[in-house]
């Protein structure tokens, strides 16, 4: 009884464990490397603007992801709620990704363009006076922070390294384009573009 052996030895039982987790993860994990669908955007995908890319950065730092996940699992209750579920093309630019893995509020993969531009600056400013049961925290504070321009275009360049296809106009251009503006007009423009380049799901 050869199974006999391994159940009797378990130095034998926890090598051959390990050896099946390994192989049968490589085998699920490595072809993720190479397939186009997960390494190559969505056809006609733009990177984000200099001004999204500011907002992006402070959502990363007020740590939305703690309370929105930005991704849609492809289940109705899912779908019918938040629209499209989201495919990995959308990501690949996305460094670090915000998938997030917690739901206080909604997810907000596909929040672009579902409210106004006023409504996300209310809602950001007091959460409560749109949704009187939020228990979201107010970031009225973001209203009086401008941005600093002279970072922007290093901050595209560190991007551009890690693979986004950043021109080297759009970053001359970068610094002119996020001056005088406030985190609050950062954060609405990169709301506002959350996964909007999934065109054809609309
Ligand atoms: C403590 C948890 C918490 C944190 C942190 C948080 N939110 Fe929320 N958020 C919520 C909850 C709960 C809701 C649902 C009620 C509401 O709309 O206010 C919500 C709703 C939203 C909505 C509306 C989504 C929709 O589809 O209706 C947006 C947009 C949003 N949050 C953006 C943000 C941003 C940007 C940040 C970071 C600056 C943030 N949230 C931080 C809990 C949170």
């Amino acid at each position: 009884m050869s199974h006999e052996v391994v159940e009797k030895n378990i130095g034998l039982m926890i090598v051959l464990i390990i050896l099946v987790i390994s192989v049968a993860g490589l085998v699920q994990i490595v072809p993720l490397f190479y397939l186009n669908s997960t390494t190559q955007p969505l056809e006609g995908m733009q990177p984000r603007s200099a001004l999204e890319l500011e907002g992006r950065d402070v959502y990363t730092r007020e740590g939305c992801y703690t309370c929105h996940s930005q991704m849609i699992r492809p289940f109705r209750a899912e779908t019918e709620r938040y629209g499209h579920y989201s495919v990995a093309g959308e990501f690949v630019w996305d460094h670090p990704f915000q998938w997030g893995s917690k739901r206080t509020g909604p997810d907000l993969a596909r929040v672009g363009g579902r409210y106004s531009d006023d409504w996300h600056r209310l809602h950001l400013i007091d959460p409560r006076a749109v949704v009187p049961e939020s228990n979201m925290p107010a970031y009225a504070f973001l209203e009086r922070k401008e941005i600093n321009a002279d970072l922007t275009p290093r901050k595209m360049r560190a991007q551009q390294r890690l693979g986004v296809p950043y021109t080297d106009e759009q970053i001359a251009a970068a610094a002119d384009e996020v001056r005088g503006k406030t985190e609050m007009d950062a954060m609405i423009a990169y709301l506002q573009g959350l996964g909007t380049d999934l065109a054809h799901w609309r």
